[in-house]
């Protein structure tokens, strides 16, 4: 029983011995970088016993592939096993080290560098600790187009587009009308990624089109919030269905209504006066049938 406890104990010994002796500092946030700039990857240890900055190892390394990313030891760089896309973009603050900053300074950040890094400081204890890193680009303006600018009929169906591209993340996109009413019905949003991953945004809203609306496209960048807005404003001039069109096709309309009730009403008169005709003729004609046939009747009684 004690043979199989006292390994537990002291390897719980040890570690909350390490943690206690050597604390390592990074952002809980995520750290947010722009593309292309330079960042610092803060990450601080306080040591109890006093220490030479000479003393002093660092490693920076990603979480999840553990590929290295930096090191630092006896007052050098160690880069023999540096991954080739950190080459000549990083170093640390080496008269900072004393106060107790291991922070590493990155530049030309790029999105292939999103996510997490590891800060392993060593005195004479050791440490670490992972901080997160996100990288953010401004989409350029949105610009907003009509499927096709004549032609347009009110009541058709149109497919407006916005446009944004070089940004990163993927961002929200808001569509509204002049009133500020929400469009997310008919909205397909698409992205596609450059050889830099920086995304290309491609929004199609379908509506209804109704003269004189405006429709707005609005980019929402989730790490740099509202970036841009973009909007096209459907006139009459767009719809080739002007009140002019209008009213002379309802002038037409009712001229042709009129018309035909007219119509109506002379054939009516005309079959009424057919028809007493046709009955003075039959009248006539049975007159005469009975004339023939008394006149028949006679011959036959002749014979
Ligand atoms: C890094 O540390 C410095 C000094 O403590 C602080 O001013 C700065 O805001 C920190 N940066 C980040 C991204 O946490
Ligand atoms: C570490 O030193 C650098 C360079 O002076 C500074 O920008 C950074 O804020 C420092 N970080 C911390 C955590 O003190
Ligand atoms: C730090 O190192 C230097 C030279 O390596 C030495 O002269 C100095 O005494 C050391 N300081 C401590 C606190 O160990
Ligand atoms: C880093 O810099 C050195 C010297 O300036 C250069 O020879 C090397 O090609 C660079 N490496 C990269 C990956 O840029
Ligand atoms: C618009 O509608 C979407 C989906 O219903 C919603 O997520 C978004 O918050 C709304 N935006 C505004 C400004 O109301
Ligand atoms: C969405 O599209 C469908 C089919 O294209 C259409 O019937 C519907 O009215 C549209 N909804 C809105 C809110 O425009
Ligand atoms: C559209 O707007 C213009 C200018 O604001 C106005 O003269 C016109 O009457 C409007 N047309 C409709 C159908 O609302």
């Amino acid at each position: 029983m004690m043979s199989l406890l006292l390994p537990l104990l002291l390897s719980a010994m040890l570690a909350f011995q390490a943690v206690a002796m050597m604390e390592v500092h990074v952002p809980d946030q995520p750290v947010v970088a722009l593309h292309n700039t330079d960042v610092i990857l803060n990450c601080s240890f306080s040591s109890t016993a006093p220490f030479n900055a000479s003393d002093v190892t660092v490693f920076w390394q990603l979480t999840d592939t553990k590929r290295s990313v930096y090191g630092y030891r006896e007052g050098h760089d160690q880069l023999a096993d540096q991954a080739e896309r950190f080459a000549n973009r990083t170093g640390l603050f080496p008269h900072e080290l004393g106060l107790g900053n291991a922070s590493l300074l990155l530049r030309r950040v790029v999105v292939a560098d999103e996510g997490s890094y590891m800060c392993f400081v060593r005195v004479r204890e050791y440490g670490s600790a992972a901080l997160f890193l996100q990288v953010a680009a401004p989409y350029s303006k949105p610009v907003v187009t009509l499927e096709s600018e004549s032609n347009l009929r009110p009541g058709e169906e149109v497919a407006l587009t916005c446009v944004a591209y070089g940004g990163y993340p993927e961002a929200d996109v808001m569509w509204q009308d002049g009133g500020g009413r929400n469009l997310t019905d008919n909205v397909t949003t698409s992205v596609v990624a450059n050889e830099e991953g920086l995304f290309s945004l491609t929004s199609v809203l379908t509506v209804v089109l109704e003269p004189n609306s405006t429709y707005s496209c609005t980019l929402i960048n989730p790490l740099l919030g509202e970036e841009g807005n973009a909007f096209v404003t459907v006139t009459g001039q767009n719809i080739s269905f002007p009140p002019v069109a209008l009213w002379v096709t309802i002038g037409l309309a009712v001229c042709l209504l009129v018309l035909l009730v007219a119509l109506a009403a002379v054939c009516r008169r005309k079959i009424k006066e057919s028809c007493e005709e046709a009955r003075r003729e039959a009248e006539e004609a049975k007159e005469l049938e009975e004339d023939e046939e008394s006149k028949t009747a006679m011959t036959l009684l002749k014979s």
